[in-house]
């Protein structure tokens, strides 16, 4: 009988006979399924897991302290993390494609996991051996791409998306689950709530959510409004009960008046849907109460943006993300 004490048992044994002495690296987002597989994959070797976290500055509000302050401080897990904000802003530079956004993000991406891996490597006087990641059932058998099936396949999925070339041997405890399994598993191992329950994010991350160029100001305004957003969303309840809710940053300015001053700033939507899968999405009947409540907060707050909008579009024929 299939039970998540049972599968974690099983899987700690099977993890240590399979690494014996060698070492593990683990890429670590802060998403449900790298997190419970990083706080299993400690249970079963201790120090012989490193977590390498990625900071590629397009990061929502707060998560990169968070993620240090959960895994290294609260669980002590072994955890390298480099902050390459500046690094992924400076390649992003002038590029409005998304496409292309995605391509750069995936590149910078794996050449910065290349070379911690390559600083670890000198740390422990050895290579790791094995590199393990989170994959799901799904994401085993699905083929098809985030947009549908007929849409180009995305060029960068999330730590997944490292190339063969790397050259270890793949670990992957959860290839035969569905995401409320690794949810009831990493329950069992006492991962936060808040993670266990985070709503899915893009790998390029908020480079995806500011339309038009990527810039360090205007992600820091964008992650102002997504926190309030996502703030008041589990305040009011309403957070378990959408697929995904965030801010999106558009390059338009409009005009504004705040006491006898005329402004002139950006617009932001907020996007919030429910879906199943991902694959098909509508968008979320939120109260207009709270919709208001969250604009004025917005507005108000955020020193910039002078006007916010709802989407009310579905997927398809838009997208989840509006880039
Ligand atoms: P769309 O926008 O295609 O998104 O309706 C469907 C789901 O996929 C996520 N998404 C991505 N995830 N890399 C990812 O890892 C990407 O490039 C990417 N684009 C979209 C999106 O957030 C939604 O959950």
């Amino acid at each position: 009988d299939w039970t998540p004490a049972s599968f974690i048992e099983e899987k700690i044994a099977e993890v240590r006979e399979r690494v014996g002495d060698e070492h593990v690296i683990l890429g670590l987002s802060g998403g449900v399924d790298s997190s419970v597989a990083a706080v299993l994959l400690h249970r079963a070797l201790g120090d012989r897991l490193t977590c390498i976290f990625v900071d590629n500055g397009l990061l929502r509000k707060g998560e990169a302290a968070q993620v240090v302050a959960t895994f290294r401080d609260h669980f002590h897990i072994r955890l390298k993390a480099v902050d390459a904000g500046a690094l992924f802003l400076s390649r992003l530079e002038g590029v409005v494609d998304p496409e292309q956004k995605r391509k750069i993000i995936g590149a910078t991406f794996i050449e910065v996991f290349e070379q911690a891996t390559e600083e670890l490597t000198r740390e422990l006087g050895r290579r790791p051996r094995f590199l393990a990641q989170g994959t799901l059932y799904p994401d085993v058998i699905e083929s098809v791409s985030f947009r549908g099936p007929s849409a180009t396949i995305k060029t960068h999925h999330n730590v997944g998306g490292l190339p063969e070339k790397l050259n270890f041997e793949i670990i992957e405890p959860f290839r035969e689950l569905f995401k409320d399994e690794v949810r009831a598993i990493g329950r069992l191992l006492q991962v936060p709530e808040v993670i266990l329950h985070r709503h899915p994010f893009p790998g390029p991350g908020l480079a995806v959510r500011v339309i038009g160029p990527v810039t360090k100001e205007r992600l820091d305004l964008l992650r102002e409004a997504d926190a309030i957003f996502i703030e008041e969303l589990q305040r009011h309840g309403l957070y378990d009960q959408v697929w995904q809710a965030f801010a999106v940053l558009l390059p338009v300015q409009t005009v504004g008046v705040m006491g006898d001053e005329r402004t002139y700033e950006y617009v932001c939507a907020l996007r919030a849907v429910t879906s199943v899968d991902g694959m098909t999405a509508d968008w979320a009947r939120l109260p207009h109460e709270f919709l208001a409540h969250v604009s004025n907060r917005i507005v108000n707050e955020v020193r910039g943006i002078n006007r916010a909008v709802y989407d009310i579009s579905s997927k398809p024929p838009a997208t989840i993300e509006w880039e």
